[in-house]
Order: C-alpha cells, then sequence, then structure tokens
C-alpha cells in the first residue's frame, strides 16, 4: 500500500501494459482511471479492478476527447502515456508510406503531447506530478536506432525529446517526466515475447511513483537510467 494515495490516469488502459500498470497502480492503493478508446472497455477494465477505479473514453489523437477528459477529472498526480501503436514492420525510411508514419505519430507523440498540455500545468500548480512516457529501444540511438520499423522509432525517440522538454519546463516544480523503455513484452503487440505485462508494469510503477528527489528527464530501463 502507497503512503499517500494518488490519482493516477492511464492511456490505452483496456489491455496490454496499460492494464498492468493500472491494476499495481490500484493494488497499491492509488485511485485509478483507465482511459480507452472504447469506452465499455476502459469502464470494464475499471470494474475488473473494483473500487477506486474508473473508466474514461480517450481517444488521445482526439483534442476534444482529451479536453472533456480533463474537464470531468480536473487534475491527476499521475500521468502515464501508455496508448501506443506500432504499424510498421519490416520499412524501411525511403518506402514507406508517410500516411502510415503521420498515423503513427498522431498517437505515440501528438496523443502523449495533448496528455501533457492538459494535464501537467495542474500538477506544476499543484506542485507534484508524475509523468511516465512509454517508450521503446527502438528509440534508443545508443542502441543504434533498431528495428526495421522507422515510424515507431521515430515516434518514440519524439517521445523521448518531448520527456527532455517536459522535464526541463517543470525542473523544480514537484513534477517529474521521464521516459521507460519496457523491453520486449508479451501483448498484442508482441505476443511472442517473453516477459509479461505485470513485469513490465512493475518498472513503470515505480517510474510512476518515484520519490521526490528521483530523476526527471531520463531514459530508464527498469531501474537504471540508460543512454537516449
Ligand atoms: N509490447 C512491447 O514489446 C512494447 C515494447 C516497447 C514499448 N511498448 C509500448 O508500450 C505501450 C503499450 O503497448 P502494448 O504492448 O500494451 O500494446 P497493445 O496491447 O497493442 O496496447 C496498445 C494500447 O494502446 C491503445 N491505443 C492505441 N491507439 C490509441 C489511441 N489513439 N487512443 C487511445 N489509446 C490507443 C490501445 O487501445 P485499443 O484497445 O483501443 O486498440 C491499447 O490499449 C505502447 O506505447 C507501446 O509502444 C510495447
Amino acid at each position: 500500500m502507497a503512503d499517500v494515495s494518488r490519482t493516477a490516469l492511464v492511456t490505452g488502459g483496456n489491455r496490454g501494459i496499460g492494464y498492468a500498470v493500472a491494476t499495481l497502480l490500484h493494488e497499491r492503493g492509488h485511485r485509478v482511471i483507465v482511459a480507452a478508446r472504447d469506452g465499455d472497455e476502459a469502464r470494464s477494465a475499471a470494474e475488473r479492478l473494483g473500487e477506486t477505479a474508473s473508466g474514461a473514453e480517450l481517444d488521445v489523437t482526439d483534442a476534444e476527447a482529451v479536453a472533456k477528459l480533463h474537464a470531468t477529472v480536473g487534475g491527476v498526480d499521475i500521468l502515464v502515456n501508455n496508448a501506443g501503436v506500432q504499424l510498421d514492420w519490416d520499412e524501411q525510411p525511403t518506402g514507406i508510406d508517410l500516411a502510415l508514419v503521420h498515423r503513427t505519430l498522431e498517437v505515440n507523440l501528438l496523443g502523449a503531447w495533448r496528455m501533457a498540455q492538459a494535464f501537467v500545468p495542474d500538477m506544476v500548480r499543484g506542485g507534484w506530478g508524475r509523468v511516465v512516457n512509454v517508450s521503446s529501444g527502438t528509440a534508443s540511438f545508443t542502441l543504434g536506432l533498431p528495428g526495421p520499423c522507422p515510424a515507431y522509432s521515430v515516434s518514440k525517440a519524439s517521445l523521448n525529446a518531448l520527456t527532455v522538454l517536459l522535464a526541463r519546463e517543470t525542473e523544480g516544480s514537484g513534477v517529474l517526466v521521464n521516459a521507460i523503455n519496457p523491453g520486449l513484452v508479451r501483448t498484442r503487440m508482441r505476443p511472442e515475447a517473453q516477459q509479461s505485462p505485470l513485469e513490465a508494469a512493475e518498472h513503470i510503477v515505480r517510474a510512476a511513483t518515484l520519490p521526490d528527489d528521483g530523476p526527471s528527464g531520463v531514459f530508464l530501463r527498469r531501474d537504471t537510467v540508460i543512454g537516449w
């Protein structure tokens, strides 16, 4: 059980890593808002978690929906930008359809950016907040941007850049903003992976509940700071 109960919002919380993050945050005594594109799935996921969890319909590409959610729930203490898509595989930068790149950036970069614009200013005013952007090893320049998925890589590398910029903007405010590389996780996105969503969620939840002297503007793999 957490020392202090916080309100956490998890995007893409209906399944995969997002649902596991919502589960662990809830188990640790936090109030959890499970946001998902399909409102019924969001509500049914929240019901499975139990009391102090609620569901909210949210497509992160929809600016009006983000504004409406913010107006409905007010501020949150913890934002986990988990919603993501991987639409490209076995592609090269010169061959890929840019429409697909655009759709990927809309969710993976601009979705998280919209959420930060809506929810981070309240955190700064309140003097406490945690933002975790769920990134990927494919975003890592240190690892050489691995994987034949240029749209996904660029979207997550951009998400990492946004993480640094948000951390700089919120420095000293009590808000910590970090990106995490969860590794390969067995979800609909990566059904062949070994790591379970709950194993990956453990580290995301730690980043989402960092102590006040925790890092901001870093890239984490498990609990270790890694190169961008
Ligand atoms: N699995 C891995 O190995 C792995 C590795 C590195 C990073 N990640 C990242 O981890 C995060 C979670 O992925 P996952 O593995 O759990 O994949 P997943 O099972 O495919 O889940 C993706 C989640 O994102 C939601 N989503 C997609 N587009 C959305 C939108 N426009 N608005 C709101 N929600 C949207 C999906 O909702 P619907 O159910 O409505 O489609 C779903 O809840 C993603 O950011 C992914 O890039 C995953």
